[in-house]
């Protein structure tokens, strides 16, 4: 008979670069304003990668994090997902620099690329593996240098994104039959490539050669995203016979505090049981999510085996949830 299991959330860690950039020195360089950018956002500052820091020398500074919480040994992963849209190279995977930088040599290593949606998507792969006896342990990392993605004579965009990353161990566990059993209880995911043009990067490989910038049309992304989000929890909280009521933590995609907000309202969820790091860190792509869940862990927020629902969107567009017994 076929052995399942479920994949435990055996630690968490997370990176921000030294640097942070606060919205008034944002003005001082183009047209906007820290009042501007905190009342149609909610951020009010972001952390910037060094020019000599790669999106791998963020991953690997937040899986060391994440192994030493899990207390696990590096020798002990054999699956690691890399989240990120700002690849150290077009290839070969920026996981593979993760893992040779951790002295792993057995197992898999590969990147996931479905932009601010990239966690949920990371974590649905490595939880799959690992329900069906594929991977033992697996690391699951959000990352991105977003930044250098950004025309700063932009301001609808650049004043938006950040640099950082988080991750998670996802340990195996053969299923208990214990209702309560902690791990990942489901994922949800979607894409609707018709709205590519919605939010995209004008340069790739195969089109012009060099790697363009972000190009958005902002209102646009915002509908998509509270209905998309909204009904993507539904579905989340349909599949595992739950109401909103029973999730103890919401921890969304961190793109704008009234997309957070309006989703809120929508599902009737009071933001004191929301996480919110966009203050903080703008939106960090896929690194939003584990880095939101690091602060909520960090500050006591996050405790062992409560329901924690995360959500996110973006490019594609692509979205997903997904349900955690922490
Ligand atoms: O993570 C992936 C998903 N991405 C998102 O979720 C982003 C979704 N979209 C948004 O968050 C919002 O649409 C933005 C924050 C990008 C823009 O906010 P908005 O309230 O939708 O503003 P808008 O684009 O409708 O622009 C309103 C005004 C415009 O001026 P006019 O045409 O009314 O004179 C813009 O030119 O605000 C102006 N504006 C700015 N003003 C000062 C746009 N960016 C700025 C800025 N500073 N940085």
């Amino acid at each position: 008979m076929t052995q399942f299991y479920r994949a435990k959330v055996a630690g968490i860690g997370a990176y921000l670069p030294e640097r942070v950039v606060t919205n008034d020195e944002l003005a001082a360089r183009i047209d906007t304003s820290n009042e501007w950018i905190i009342e149609r956002t909610g951020i009010h500052r972001r952390h910037v990668a060094a020019d000599d820091e790669a999106t791998s020398d963020l991953a690997l500074n937040a899986a060391v994090a994440a192994l030493d919480s899990a207390g696990m040994d590096a020798q002990d992963v054999d699956l690691i997902v890399l989240a990120t849209t700002t690849p150290d190279s077009t290839f070969p995977a920026t996981a593979t620099k993760v893992q040779a930088a951790l002295g792993i040599t057995h197992g898999a290593a590969f990147d996931v690329q479905a932009v601010c949606a990239g966690f949920v998507y990371a974590l649905s792969v490595a939880n799959n593996q690992i329900v069906l006896g594929q991977a033992k342990n697996a690391l699951v990392i959000g990352a991105e240098t977003f930044t250098r993605l950004l025309d700063w004579d932009d301001r609808g965009t650049c004043v938006l994104f950040g640099d950082g990353a988080g991750a998670v161990v996802l340990a195996g566990e053969p299923l208990d039959g214990d209702a309560n059993q902690r791990g990942v209880l489901s994922t949800h995911l979607h894409s609707d490539g018709r709205h590519y043009n919605l939010l995209y990067v004008d340069g790739g490989p195969s089109t012009t050669q060099d790697t363009g910038h972000v190009r958005m049309l902002g209102p646009e992304v915002f509908k998509h995203a509270v209905n998309k989000l909204s009904h993507v929890v539904h579905e989340a909280l349909e599949a595992n016979g739950m109401e909103a009521n029973d999730i103890a933590w919401f921890v969304p995609h961190q793109a704008n505090k009234r997309i957070i907000d309006g989703t809120a309202k929508k599902l009737g969820v009071p933001m004191d049981k929301v996480i919110l790091t966009v203050q903080d860190h703008a939106n960090t792509s896929a690194a939003s999510i584990p880095l939101a869940l690091e602060a909520g862990v960090a500050d006591g927020r996050i405790k062992e085996g409560e329901l924690i629902l995360i959500e996110a969107i973006g490019g594609g567009l692509s979205w997903g949830a997904g349900v955690i017994r922490w």
